[in-house]
């Protein structure tokens, strides 16, 4: 009795539904990493424990949730793809991104201790997290090669950058300076002919970015007609800007 006099304000959460049948991209980033990093002294330009703690974080995230099949990852960001046809949670936006957003966040923390056992978390970090959606493959493709070509151009700059002041001696300002204004073929030249590092010999998670991958596994042994298909997650750094990628995983994109 008591209660259906208040209950009226449940009408006031509205539904947040996201389009049916059109791809879901979720991407999360990590809150004022530039602190976060210099705080927990993150090796520059790359530190590979905080890459492969975002992986670990990511592939967690996938395995809770078998509709992602797809993740990419950089710096302090991860994308992932969603089925066309996925009914996660109704398709209920904010369930969804809060979801993702806490189980990500929650296993990067987890984990940390694992990545960075001298390390001790100064600060609990988080992230902010957002859902786009895209109509079709075209579109899902180009988004992700939009993140890889960030990667990229991110980490040639900030690999040159820090060449010039680790290894070269100037001070952060002067680096600016010398990268002010270069192509891409320049700052390849700085690197080889200043430091003797050739660009493409660098490990491929720092050019590449990370790629989980959902792949299905072949259970007919273990049978039964019911049983889910069995899927194992794969994480590789390859190119995701050709057509190659998608065209020898067809499932990603299909239903
Ligand atoms: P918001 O995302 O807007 O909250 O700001 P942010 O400070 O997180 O910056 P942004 O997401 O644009 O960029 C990520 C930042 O994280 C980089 O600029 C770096 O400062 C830091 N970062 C990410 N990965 C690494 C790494 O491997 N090594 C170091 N040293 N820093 C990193
Ligand atoms: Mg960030």
């Amino acid at each position: 009795m008591a209660n259906s006099k208040y209950a009226y304000v449940r009408n006031f959460e509205l539904p947040d539904p996201l389009l049916p049948n059109t791809f879901l991209v979720f991407r999360l980033d990590g809150h004022s990493f530039h602190r976060f990093s210099d705080t927990h002294n993150f090796t520059k330009p790359n530190d590979v424990r905080a890459l492969q703690l975002m992986d670990h974080a990511a592939r967690d995230t996938m395995q809770v949730h078998p509709d992602i099949v797809l993740g990419f990852g950089e710096s302090d960001e991860y994308s992932f793809l969603l089925k066309k046809s996925t009914t996660i949670y109704n398709r209920r936006q904010s369930k969804i991104l809060s979801t993702l957003t806490s189980q990500f966040t929650s296993s990067y923390v987890f984990h940390w201790t694992t990545y960075f056992p001298e390390t001790p978390l100064q600060y609990p970090p988080s992230f902010d997290g957002r859902i786009v959606l895209y109509p079709t493959s075209k579109e899902v493709k180009d988004y992700f090669a939009w993140r890889q070509a960030d990667t990229h151009i991110n980490n040639l700059y900030n690999t040159t950058f820090w060449a010039l002041v680790q290894q070269g001696g100037q001070s952060t300002t002067e680096a600016h300076a010398t990268l002010r204004g270069t192509f891409s073929k320049d700052k390849h030249e700085i690197l080889f002919s200043r430091f003797n590092i050739n660009y493409n010999m660098l490990d491929p998670r720092f050019r590449k970015g990370s790629v989980l991958v959902r792949e299905e596994v072949d259970n007919e042994e273990e049978t039964g007609p019911r049983r889910p298909q069995m899927t194992r997650i794969t994480l590789i750094h390859c190119d995701l800007i050709k057509d190659e990628f998608w065209d020898n995983r067809p499932w990603l994109l299909s239903d």
